[in-house]
């Protein structure tokens, strides 16, 4: 056993949902961890009064420990391509993207980027991720192996592509299936890691593979599918050439199958209210990518509208068209995407989002994003003076909200002073 002590914050429902309960914090609180999940989670005198004398207790009093971060989408195989310059979407996959993931043919690039990759989510107090690895079943292999190593929650499959892509990624519709089959019995369901079908997609995948993809997914219950929905307009015009016979470009996914819980579609910008209802209906989750959103110039997504329908939401970095690992510095940027529709993001919506809403989007809200009692215990202890202006800022906040906001707009991997996978310390910051 052992217990944290430190301003504690972690959430039980959605602030913006009108339960005045949603938001637990405690501003001298205790976390107690037996055999890596929450014993319980509360206000220190009165839980350090019920504690075994012998337990260890570690104290954090001054940093802010909430819930680790839950990334719903990201490549890892972007990791080395962050930050290249010009063009959008389309463009920007055909000039960066398809060479950089030709080289996870080789499985020793493949473990290097894997290894780097997972401990950099863990710099940035990330400890679940659903992760988009590239067609080659080394790199599924290597990330899986990296993520397991250090006891990360990581959802990932084997990008399926069978045209409209160079050679060198392209396989056939038959082979993608047979590749997924034999990674989801090997990896799925081993210690935190999980399998999802990831048709890239739809515009990489022909109508075969698009329905082998529905059948994978019928046929295994419990996996993910996660694939990219409606992100930029001369995508979603190639789509409507592609399948001329399907609504939308969401209707392409439900008619082969694709649609319905832990289905999880990045972007989500170009859609009408019709997609969201479908979405709602079918217990589908959007992953709102705004540093991708504004480096690609794709759109500006639409939470007032995703929430209108009731659509489940996550946060996603979507390194490497997104522009950072760090879910604060994406928060930050996801305000700022609001705002330009006239919209806003509260502080502790926001961070809401990244734990127990992301958490709630992969269908993982029983396991964590929180800290309620039996919950996997993964945090992130942050530090709200990380620099001379986050200390200074911060000195002049009045309220949790502001204390919040603050992090989220200055804040970024500095402020990440630890990370705990499983009630252990996985990082910390030199
Ligand atoms: N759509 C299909 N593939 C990709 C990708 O790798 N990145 C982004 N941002 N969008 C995509
Ligand atoms: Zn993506």
């Amino acid at each position: 056993m052992r217990a944290i002590r430190g301003e504690i914050l972690y959430f039980t429902g959605d602030p913006a949902g009108g339960s005045a309960d949603a938001l637990r914090h405690f501003a001298d609180g205790l976390l107690i961890v037996r055999d890596g999940r929450v014993a319980e989670a509360g206000p220190a005198e009165a839980l350090l009064a019920k504690l075994p004398a012998d337990a260890r207790i570690e104290d954090r009093r001054g940093r802010l420990i909430v819930p680790g971060f839950v990334d719903t989408h990201i490549h890892f195989a972007q990791t080395d391509i962050i930050a290249s310059p010009g063009g959008q979407l389309l463009e920007w996959l055909a000039r960066y993207t398809w060479p950089a993931e030709r080289r996870f043919a080789d499985p020793d690039h493949a473990a290097a980027v894997a290894g780097f990759f997972c401990d950099e989510l863990l710099r940035n107090g990330t400890t679940t991720a659903a992760v988009f690895p590239t067609v080659h079943r080394v790199s599924v292999e290597a990330l899986f192996g990296a993520a397991l190593q250090r006891r990360m929650r990581v959802i990932a499959g084997k990008v399926l592509m069978d045209r409209n892509c160079p050679d060198f990624l392209r396989e056939s519709a038959e082979d993608g299936d047979a590749g997924s089959r034999a990674l989801i019995a090997r990896w799925h369901g081993r210690d935190r890691l999980q399998y999802a079908v990831t048709p890239r997609f739809a515009a990489t995948s022909t109508p075969q593979q698009m329905r082998l993809a529905g059948r994978l997914l019928a046929e295994h219950p419990g996996i993910h599918l996660q694939s990219h929905l409606a992100e930029n307009r001369a995508e979603v015009a190639w789509i409507r050439e592609l399948y001329p016979e399907a609504r939308s470009y969401l209707d392409v996914y439900e008619r082969f199958g694709q649609l319905g819980p832990r289905s999880v579609f990045a972007h989500c910008v170009w859609l009408d209210d019709t997609d969201r209802g479908r979405m709602a209906a079918t217990g589908a989750a959007m992953s709102f990518c705004p540093t991708s959103n504004l480096f690609l110039g794709s759109g500006l997504f639409d939470l007032a509208q995703a929430d209108a329908a009731g659509v489940r939401v996550g946060i996603g970095t979507d390194v490497g068209a997104g522009t950072s690992f760090s879910m604060l510095q994406t928060l930050g940027e996801a305000y700022k995407v609001l705002q330009l529709n006239g919209q806003s993001l509260s502080a502790e919506r926001a961070f809401y989002l990244a734990t127990l809403g992301g958490a709630r989007s992969l269908y993982l809200d029983d396991r964590i994003g929180t800290f309620l009692p039996g919950r996997e215990a993964d945090f992130v202890v942050l530090d709200t003076a990380a620099t001379p202006l986050l200390a200074r800022r911060s000195a002049a906040c009045g309220t949790l909200a502001e204390r919040l906001f603050v992090l989220m707009m200055l804040g970024d991997d500095r402020a990440v002073a630890e990370t705990w996978v499983m009630g252990e310390p996985a990082w910390r910051r030199p």
